[in-house]
């Protein structure tokens, strides 16, 4: 067994590889509703839109919107961070005090998240294997927060080929990528549509949010 086999199987609580936190069911049914409907404010004032991929303009499965001073996207000229929604050409809104609190909360980190990733995935969509690696504070760990259906996170380690564990995140779970798994490559590797409720009664019409929180520049240099 090679060392990188240790750290999936062994090496951290519920077998994840070091660094990852899983906390299912952080968020009661209750907070779930709250978290929600302040998202749902945020996508009446900055709607989703399906991105493309650089390059070749192949569509993202999942639709993508943010809040916070800066929100990323991807278009055909690449990935990066701005301070606009590309559809409506508004800065963000701002990140609801609920999701705030979370990071406070469960990172501890210093200084506030600057972008909160809002993505929709419908029972079809999914998301390959990537690193998030366009941030310069990547001391800060990346807090994700899932709503709705239920879906198969894959994580590894930080090469593409390391082994890979996968988990089932349902509505209510927070996951952390932090300190030697910040760079990890992680991926949904599918949803399992009408798993839950919780955004069924929405103008969504059901499936999953997920939620990234990142620090993106560092803190302490102006
Ligand atoms: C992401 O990596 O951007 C999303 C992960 C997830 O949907 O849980
Ligand atoms: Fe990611």
């Amino acid at each position: 067994m090679n060392e990188n086999n240790m750290l999936c199987d062994l090496g951290a609580p519920r077998g994840l590889p070091a660094g990852v936190a899983w906390h299912p069911g952080h968020l009661a049914p209750a907070r779930q509703a709250a978290v929600l409907a302040e998202v749902l404010r945020c996508l009446a004032e900055a709607p989703l839109v399906r991105p493309v991929m650089p390059g070749d303009g192949k569509p993202f499965s999942v639709r993508m919107s943010s809040c916070g001073p800066l929100g990323w996207v991807s278009d055909r000229s690449g990935y990066r961070y701005q301070e606009r929604h590309p559809g409506t050409g508004r800065p963000w809104p701002a990140i609801p005090p609920l999701l705030l609190t979370l990071w406070d909360t469960l990172t501890g980190y210093p200084a506030p998240p600057e972008a909160c990733l809002i993505n929709h995935y419908d029972a079809a969509a999914r998301m390959g294997l990537h690193q998030d690696r366009d941030e310069a504070a990547l001391d800060a760990p990346v807090l994700s927060i899932s709503l709705g259906d239920t879906a198969v996170f894959r994580v590894g380690g930080t090469a593409r080929r390391d082994p890979t564990r996968s988990i089932r995140l349902a509505s209510g779970d927070a996951v952390l990528l932090a300190g030697p798994a910040r760079l990890a490559f992680h991926g949904i590797d599918r949803v399992l549509g009408g798993s839950s409720r919780l955004l069924a009664g929405t103008p969504l019409g059901g499936g999953r949010l997920n939620l990234t929180l990142r620090r993106v520049s560092l803190p302490y240099v102006k």
